[in-house]
């Protein structure tokens, strides 16, 4: 049987955009791969960086041939190409945050309903390796009810002065970056949040608008509670991918990237910078709840890819099911579900109060 290959674009062909490059040109299904920048110079030599065909806007989106499109641009521009795309019947993938505002992703789903169109909203720690074994373990009832979900984060963030990251504002980084780790705790809870209250502190970094320091502490509808403590600032500044080479001294230096999942029968521990998966059993001995650790997993530094940011594999896997004419692994609908809790969480840090999901906009 003759696998099905077709074209792709990349739209934004910054550093996340040459990891969906890099995606397409691993993916079998792929034959030709274009790429867009707003500005031409910049495309041509982006394009030319990458080994792709630079090309318009306009001209990508009028190609019979390109089936697939990612959005790898800066968050502002998401919506607008998102739309512009599934207008043009192609499948979509889009990078996170899904819109700037709430009333934004509100549309983009109505409008990819409306049109039975194809989009994926890039969480893709749903394929990394380290998270699909906690679910997996969930989903099996290793640890029973969840109840307990802890995160914290602690690590550098540089992102240079005047990089459009630098610019945002309030709760910006709620939705750029912490929008993934809310993501898991609705992911490993299998319940939506309820309510969230969020404080942050003042800020660390001086020349950024957004706040750079969140407590966000949620319930969720089943009863189980969730905290994700997070400050951009901790520890030794490494200046290259945070992941590689230097993890085991950050680790050593403060940085933290941990979940303790706990449920009524068990707990799982992940931590990026231990590279480790962990989980205990309760057993009530008759006299008193025993724990003991029964299953530990360890990864080498050669397969951080797999195990933490799995873009690569995510992009990979969404090509394959463009392919086989298959809806999107994650439904755009369930993304959206992540940015109403960010929303929230936003709402809460700017008016000091618990605020209730239920008072924000859904889709529905
Ligand atoms: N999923 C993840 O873990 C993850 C990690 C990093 C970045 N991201 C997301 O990927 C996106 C890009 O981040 P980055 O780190 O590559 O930023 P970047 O600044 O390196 O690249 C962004 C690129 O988009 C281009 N651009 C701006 N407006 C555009 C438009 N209208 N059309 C096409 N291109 C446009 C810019 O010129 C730039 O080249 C962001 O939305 C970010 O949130 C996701």
């Amino acid at each position: 049987m003759s696998m099905e290959k077709f074209d792709v674009a990349v739209l934004g062909l910054g550093g996340m955009g040459k990891t969906h490059v890099g995606a397409a040109k691993s993916s079998p299904h792929v034959n030709r791969i274009y790429g867009y920048e707003p500005d031409p110079e910049r495309r041509a030599q982006r394009a030319s960086e990458l080994g792709i065909i630079a090309a318009d806007l306009p001209e990508i989106l009028a190609n019979p041939e390109i089936k697939f499109v990612s959005i790898a641009s800066s968050n502002e521009s998401h919506i607008p190409l998102a739309e512009a795309a599934l207008r043009a019947g192609k499948k979509v993938m889009c990078e996170k945050p899904m819109g700037d505002t709430l009333e934004e992703a509100t549309r983009l789903i109505k409008l990819k309903q409306e049109l039975n169109g194809f989009l994926q909203i890039g969480f893709e720690l749903h394929y990394s390796r380290l998270y699909m074994k906690a679910k997996e373990w969930i989903d099996q009832g290793l640890i029973g009810k969840v109840v307990n979900i802890q995160t914290r984060y602690l690590c550098t963030v540089h992102h240079p002065k005047g990089s459009w990251r630098s610019k945002g504002k309030g709760s910006f980084l709620i939705g750029e970056k912490l929008s993934h780790y809310l993501d898991l705790q609705r992911w490993f809870m299998g319940s939506e949040p309820e309510s969230v209250y969020a404080v942050a502190s003042p800020r660390v970094l001086p020349y950024v608008e957004y706040r750079d320091n969140h407590n966000i502490t949620t319930t969720f509808k089943n009863g189980g509670i969730g905290v994700l403590l997070f400050t951009a600032f901790a520890a030794e500044s490494y200046h290259g991918e945070q992941y590689e080479d230097l993890l085991a001294k950050q680790r050593d230096d403060g940085h933290v990237l941990q979940y303790l999942i706990m449920g009524d029968k068990g707990m799982i521990e992940t931590d990026v910078f231990a590279r480790r998966i962990r989980r205990w059993t309760f057993t009530d001995t008759g006299e008193r709840l025993d724990s003991a650790r029964d299953e530990e997993i360890r990864y080498p530094q050669a397969l951080d890819n797999s195990w933490i940011h799995n873009t690569s594999g995510q992009n990979k896997k969404i090509i394959e099911l463009v392919a086989n004419g298959l809806p999107p692994g994650v439904p755009a609908e369930d993304a959206y579900q992540t940015m109403r809790f960010c929303f929230a969480a936003g709402l809460s840090e700017d008016t000091g109060r618990i605020v209730r999901l239920d008072e924000l906009p859904d889709w529905k």
